[in-house]
């Protein structure tokens, strides 16, 4: 076990842990961050991006001993108020159906906006391609990156 301060969604935390601890299981069962899910396990999926540093990152491949003093940023840290325009966008077009590959979309899609305002719909497609939605929620994902992109 080693002890290790990490910042997550703007506090400094502290955590026990082995540092081969995958990030995203110190997010939920250490820090009680529960909107970063587990889907795969095996970076597949995207259920579990979060930001590290602002660059979507796959949490369930990612040892927390890598962190470091990086910011890390969870769905519940992306704004303080739920009304990041990826968020309310989402909320516009009514996106999620059951829900549970959202917060990585969202996470994902985010990331993309911070680093492109204004994706072309391939760019929006390549960065979004590599989160799963069991639902098949896609093309209200696509419109709402749209939305928001429109609304920065
Ligand atoms: S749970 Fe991490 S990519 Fe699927
Ligand atoms: S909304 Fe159900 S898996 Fe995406």
């Amino acid at each position: 076990m080693s002890r290790l301060t990490l910042s997550v969604n703007g506090n400094d935390v502290d955590v026990d842990v082995d540092p081969n601890t995958p990030l995203l299981w110190v997010l939920r069962d250490h820090l009680q961050l529960v909107g970063t899910k587990y889907g795969c396990g095996i970076a597949q999926c995207g259920a579990c991006t979060v930001h590290l540093n602002g660059v979507a990152v796959r949490s369930c491949i990612l040892p927390v001993s890598i962190v470091g003093d990086q910011p890390v940023t969870t769905i519940e840290g992306l704004s303080p108020e739920g009304t990041h325009p990826v968020q309310e966008a989402w909320l516009g077009h009514d996106v999620p159906q059951c829900g549970y590959c959202q917060a990585g979309q969202i996470m994902t899609a985010a990331a993309l906006l911070a680093q492109n305002p204004s994706p072309s719909d391939d760019e929006i497609d390549g960065a979004m391609s590599g989160n799963l939605c069991r639902c098949g929620t896609y093309t209200r994902i696509h419109a709402a990156i749209k939305t928001a992109a429109d609304n920065r």
